[in-house]
């Protein structure tokens, strides 16, 4: 049988207090017995009370990235991996005027709680510390584990058989999910009880302090949702500085796909991408040398030359450069001015193309910098890469991780740039 109960006449918590003494002091725990405790307390003990009359100040020093945000409500990816509102600051329960940050390392405060009773009670217990999270798919909150020690975090069913006979293929449970959840039914949010004790699931106690929660961060690559649907398209920046990882095939032709889902005239496909790689050096100095004759024609020279061709260097450097074009073998020929309609039509396809392009590598957490540079030297792209007369260069982009953290985007009104007729 497993029972939970709240645990009550906890003092207010202040920075510096002994957390694990006064847990002891407020109850009975035995061996086996699962302590959770709300964060609440732990950031109180552990001094992350920051004053912040402008809780957006806090929640920015404690986010890594914006997931999606809505009005004044933010989805943010903590410092810690967590996706979380608000950065899981809050305003409540604690003085005017402060908020409350999630502790620095949730795991390492479970750690140290669970020493602390192992030493003075000579019992082994699991720890879980808990926060209160929104779902992506579901109304309603629920609490869920951001630190544990001494406790089986997942519950691997994979390869098991169940009843029915069928094989367990994908089967984790979250297990010190559940219990946190479930803690939560005796530690509502409005009693002041932070506490709970779950007897009856030593099952899941371990001897040593295991992985913590951080073994539940999903990892980027396994992250199918890393972005709200608007911030996929408006958290977009021209990235122009690299890391050196390289970029899996995988993300590039994840990226490639959707690229050919963009629409284009005629129900043809016109979009083309070349990977540069053994000629992407000669490619880029034949370019360069084409635009230092350019810039030296219109009056460039020493180091205003030497800055602008500098610009140049993000191909050179970058761990991938892939040059798009479009094709305008399927564009009709009319002998008169829709010709150029045809093209245009064709070349703002291969914009749009691009644009997918651009979006889905950043859906990937993959940075990347359209590059004017071979729309202005078609021949020398053509030549040096021995491609028809029928693409249409459209630039060329530099891909890579990024290094620095983009700007935040100007917040600009559509209205400038609209207008009803
Ligand atoms: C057709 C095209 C050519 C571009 N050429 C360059 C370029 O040569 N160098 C560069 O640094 N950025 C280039 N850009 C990127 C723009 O400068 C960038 O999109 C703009 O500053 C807005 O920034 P954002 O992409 O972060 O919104 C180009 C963009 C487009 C669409």
């Amino acid at each position: 049988m497993i029972t939970i109960r709240g645990v009550e006449g906890l003092p207010q918590i202040t920075a510096g207090d002994d957390l694990a003494s006064l847990i002891m002091h407020a109850c009975t725990l035995n061996d086996g017995d699962v302590l959770v405790i709300t964060s609440k307390i732990v950031s109180k003990a552990e001094d992350r009370l920051l004053p912040a009359l402008d809780r957006t100040d806090a929640i920015t020093s404690e986010a890594k990235r914006l997931v999606a945000r809505r009005g004044r409500t933010s989805i943010v990816e903590t410092r810690h991996g967590f996706i979380m509102a608000a950065a899981g600051v809050d305003m409540s329960d604690v003085p005017f005027g402060y908020a409350a940050l999630l502790p620095v390392d949730p795991d390492a405060s479970a750690r140290l709680v669970r020493a602390a009773i192992a030493k003075a009670l000579g019992i082994t217990i699991g720890v879980i510390i808990t926060d209160t999270f929104g779902r992506a798919w579901r109304d309603g909150l629920v609490d869920m584990a951001i630190g544990a020690a001494g406790i089986q975090v997942l519950n691997d069913f994979r390869g098991e058989v169940d009843l029915a006979g069928n094989k367990l293929e994908a089967t984790v449970m979250a297990t010190v999910d559940e219990l946190a959840a479930a803690s939560e039914l005796v530690r509502q949010k409005l009693t002041q009880s932070p506490l709970a004790i779950i007897t009856g699931v030593s099952h899941f106690v371990t001897s040593d302090d295991g992985p913590g929660v951080q073994a539940l961060v999903r990892q980027n690559k396994d992250d199918w949702f890393r972005l709200g649907h608007r911030e996929a398209i408006t958290t977009r920046r021209t990235i122009r500085s690299f890391t050196e990882q390289p970029i899996s095939d995988e993300v590039l032709e994840i990226a490639l796909s959707a690229a050919i889902t963009a629409p284009a005239p005629h129900h043809s496909h016109p979009l083309r991408f070349i990977r540069l790689k053994d000629s992407r050096i000669a490619l880029l100095d034949r370019m360069t040398e084409a635009w230092r004759a350019d810039l030296v024609r219109s009056g460039f020279e020493g180091d205003a030359l030497a800055k602008r061709l500098n610009r140049g260097r993000i191909l050179y450097e970058a761990p991938e450069v892939i040059l798009p074009f479009v094709s305008l073998e399927d564009a009709h020929h009319y002998g008169d001015h829709r010709d150029n309609s045809e093209r245009d039509m064709f070349m703002i396809s291969g914009g749009a193309g691009v644009e997918n392009f651009l979006l889905a590598l950043h859906g990937e957490g993959v940075g990347s910098a359209w590059i004017s540079s071979t729309i202005f030297c078609s021949p020398i792209v053509r030549e040096t890469l021995g491609i028809s007369e029928q693409w249409q260069p459209l630039g060329a982009i530099a891909i890579g991780y990024s290094s620095v953290t983009p700007a935040e985007r100007e917040v600009l009104s559509h209205q400038e740039f609209f207008t009803t007729r």
